[in-house]
């Protein structure tokens, strides 16, 4: 088969949607005034803003003055996280130990401020047990993190169900929605959630851009102090291409995910079937079915997952090993050492994400490289994992 290009990193990050690219170019030449000026070109922007958060809010099932414009997932996740805690100025977080390091690492911080926080387990598909949540909340309990769908193993949590816990506790509820944002349900009415991240560059629009969906009536204190942007809780002059662009992509994301998330899908156990069956001890890592329609995330044991990320692009195909913040360092991933993956099954495990324009031929082709770079690596191990010691006892 001839050598082609395929980028099956998606979770990383995707390309820019050709109709979000157009929807955003007026708003680098044409229409470049900042939104908080007076004059009309001022108001020509402030007006682009206005759409975008009528239309993301629109999709979320809120109401304009609940959406608010970041940087991205993780200036969203630091200010729902941080603003929480310090408005209330004391007191416990849940969150869990499967979260993305903008997560984790906020919580982490936290603790240095004399907050305290409760790391859950997860079950060896990366689940959630709600009644873990239940369990510890306390009187001090001021907000639950829990990410909708994971970035390395995909799995989906149980959202709703939590949110339910929350409301009955009377507990702020946050998701990390970054993952989610272009193929799951974003409808805060029957998510319970107060808050929300959401994160364009992984749907098909522009990079520095996502949201914030803040409940009515949740207090946050703000991170960047200044012009009083976005209801004095995010100051700075708005990225109005960005902007735009955020809420184009989430328009298309939404509108086009039933047929897309079907196409995904039917790829997806496709080429894990394929796979597993070509290719012997093969794990597949997280939930068969509660996962995003675009995660496969597969431990080849006896092989580093480095080694063969590098050997993938060499043919070129590129493919992450656990999540793409991770991998400059050796250490395992702390989703795989959470679902109980030894240190030697989780040092082998890659991740494709697949995407819009990944086709089955595409697949064929990474698993007919796939397969001979495994093989000759193997040769050269001195690892023999059993496939039944993959998980730590
Ligand atoms: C689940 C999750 N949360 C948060 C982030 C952080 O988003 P960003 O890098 O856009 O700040 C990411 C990005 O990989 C993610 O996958």
């Amino acid at each position: 088969m001839e050598t082609r290009n395929v980028y099956v990193d998606h979770a990383a990050t995707t390309y820019v949607d050709k109709r979000v690219i157009q929807s955003m170019i007026p708003y680098f030449d044409k229409v470049y005034g900042n939104p908080h000026s007076l004059h009309s070109f001022g108001r020509v922007a402030q007006k682009a803003v206005n759409d975008a958060r009528e239309s993301v809010a629109s999709i979320l099932h809120c109401t304009p003055k609940e959406i608010i414009f970041t940087s991205g997932g993780t200036e969203s996740i630091n200010l729902a996280i941080k603003g929480v805690a310090l408005s209330k100025g004391s007191g416990h977080i849940i969150t869990s130990k499967i979260e993305h390091p903008a997560v984790l690492e906020t919580c982490k911080y936290l603790e240095k401020q004399g907050f305290t926080v409760t790391y859950i387990d997860v079950d060896k598909y990366g689940i959630v047990n709600p009644n873990d949540i239940k369990k510890a909340i306390s009187k001090e309990t001021i907000l639950i993190s829990i990410m909708y769908a994971n970035n390395e193993i995909g799995t989906i949590q149980p959202v709703w169900e939590i949110g339910t816990i929350a409301r009955k506790y009377n507990i702020l509820f946050h998701t990390d929605a970054c993952q989610a944002t272009g193929a799951l349900s974003l409808d805060v009415s029957h998510l319970y959630v107060d808050l929300m991240t959401l994160n364009g560059s992984k749907m098909y629009g522009p990079k520095g851009v996502g949201i914030l969906y803040r409940k009515k009536g949740v207090q946050l204190q703000p991170l960047i102090h200044g012009g009083g942007q976005e209801f004095n809780l995010r100051s700075g002059t708005e990225n109005v291409p960005g902007i735009v662009g955020f809420a184009k992509a989430l328009e298309y994301a939404q509108k086009e995910k039933q047929q897309e998330n079907k196409r995904l899908v039917a790829l997806r156990d496709n080429f894990i079937k394929k796979v597993i069956l070509t290719i012997p001890k093969s794990v597949l890592n997280g939930h068969p079915t509660e996962r995003l329609p675009n995660n496969v995330n597969i431990s080849f044991l006896d092989v580093e997952g480095e080694s063969v990320l590098l050997y993938l692009n060499e043919k070129g195909v590129a493919v992450s090993t656990g999540s793409a913040c991770s991998s400059q360092s050796l250490e395992i991933s702390h989703v795989l050492d959470a679902i109980g993956l030894t240190h030697d099954a989780a040092h082998g495990s890659i991740r494709f994400t697949l995407g819009k324009e990944t086709t089955k031929n595409d697949l064929e082709y990474v698993l007919s490289v796939l397969t001979p770079i495994i093989t000759s690596l193997r040769r050269i191990s001195p690892v023999k994992v059993k496939k039944s010691e993959i998980r730590k006892t």
